[in-house]
């Protein structure tokens, strides 16, 4: 089979997701799959072969030609975290194409890439807690006095539609605050702002395989910074993770059905990765986020997840394209 892995993209997790293709196109098992790269770009989508010549797809049907050669996709790997590999756009343009995918459809993207509407898409799953937030829209603004009327402090401000923590806040100071909003207005016209909620945070890699839906062991994030911002996720070193992360036995089957039926009711596919607080005192698992594309860097969390579980990467990721092609 022949396979497209798609990275690049138009937002400023695109650093990351050239990362991300690294590691999977390295960890694509070449005895079962041919693979080109296409990098897409707001001015080109493009192959780059082994002399360094770039060759343009054809975005009618997704092709390429080579001289004189057509080599045509059985299905995509979508290495592009961001607009427009995680939040839908994509995914419209192969389902029109017929050309499968390993990734959330359409329209579960397009929801998962708004973190308020996902919020409230996931409210009911049982045993899943949210904090109280506010989304804010640059249509209706809303005074930072008001805001501190509806929420209490410390709170985090984050673009709506965001990745990697970039433009995010977190404020503990009312005075903090105009600018925190600024900021993250600055990368959405949508905005969400959270209330804090103490406790230690967990990641867990959630997919469908042959066996039905499966979670990976959960990683336990201890950031040395205020928060696992863009610095932290993404440095060496900085952050300590621990896979799998400090739960009793109870917590991980909690945490494992939650994360389970979360991906059930947001109907997912492929692997996505599912963020949560687990409160100080209360045990309660609080959502964060979904992430559609969840980073393969090699400081991201799912390769961590997967080589914890037992498997290599080059296995899980021949299972995911073999679901995509199935
Ligand atoms: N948005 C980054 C890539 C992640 O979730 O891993
Ligand atoms: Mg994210």
């Amino acid at each position: 089979n022949t396979i497209a892995l798609v990275t690049g993209g138009f937002t400023g997790e695109s650093a990351i997701s050239f990362k991300s293709a690294e590691v999977i196109e390295r960890n694509i098992d070449r005895e079962k799959f041919e693979v080109y790269t296409i990098i897409i770009t707001r001015e080109r989508w493009y192959y780059v072969d082994e002399n360094a010549l770039l060759h343009n797809v054809d975005k009618n049907d997704f092709s390429l030609t080579i001289q004189d050669k057509v080599i045509r996709f059985d299905a995509v790997f979508i290495g592009l975290h961001g607009s427009p590999g995680e939040d839908g756009k994509l995914q419209g343009y192969f389902d029109m194409l017929g050309i499968p995918y390993n990734t959330c459809d359409a329209a579960t993207s397009a929801i998962t890439m708004n973190k308020g509407y996902t919020k409230a898409v996931v409210d009911g799953v049982k045993d899943l807690y949210a904090a109280r937030s506010v989304q804010l829209f640059s249509h209706t603004p809303v005074s930072p006095e008001d805001l501190l009327k509806q929420l209490n402090l410390p709170l985090f401000i984050k673009p709506n539609s965001g990745g990697s923590s970039i433009g995010m806040s977190k404020v503990k100071l009312a005075s903090e605050l105009p600018e925190a909003l600024e900021r993250a207005f600055k990368e959405d016209s949508q905005v969400l702002v959270e209330e804090f909620i103490a406790g230690r945070e967990f990641t867990v890699g959630v997919y469908k395989g042959k066996e039905g839906i499966q979670v990976l062991p959960c990683t336990e994030i201890i950031s040395s910074k205020e928060f696992f911002d863009f610095e932290a996720k993404y440095t060496k070193g900085m952050t300590e993770e621990i896979t799998p992360g400090r739960m009793s036995e109870e917590e991980v089957k909690r945490v494992g059905v939650v994360a389970a039926e979360t991906y059930s009711k947001l109907n997912c596919n492929g692997i996505v990765r599912i963020d949560y607080i687990l409160e100080e005192g209360t045990d309660k698992f609080f959502f964060i986020e979904v992430n559609t594309v969840p980073g393969q860097t090699e400081t991201s969390l799912i390769p961590q997840q997967v080589i914890a579980s037992g498997r290599t990467i080059q296995d899980f990721y021949t299972e995911l394209i073999e679901m995509s092609l199935e």
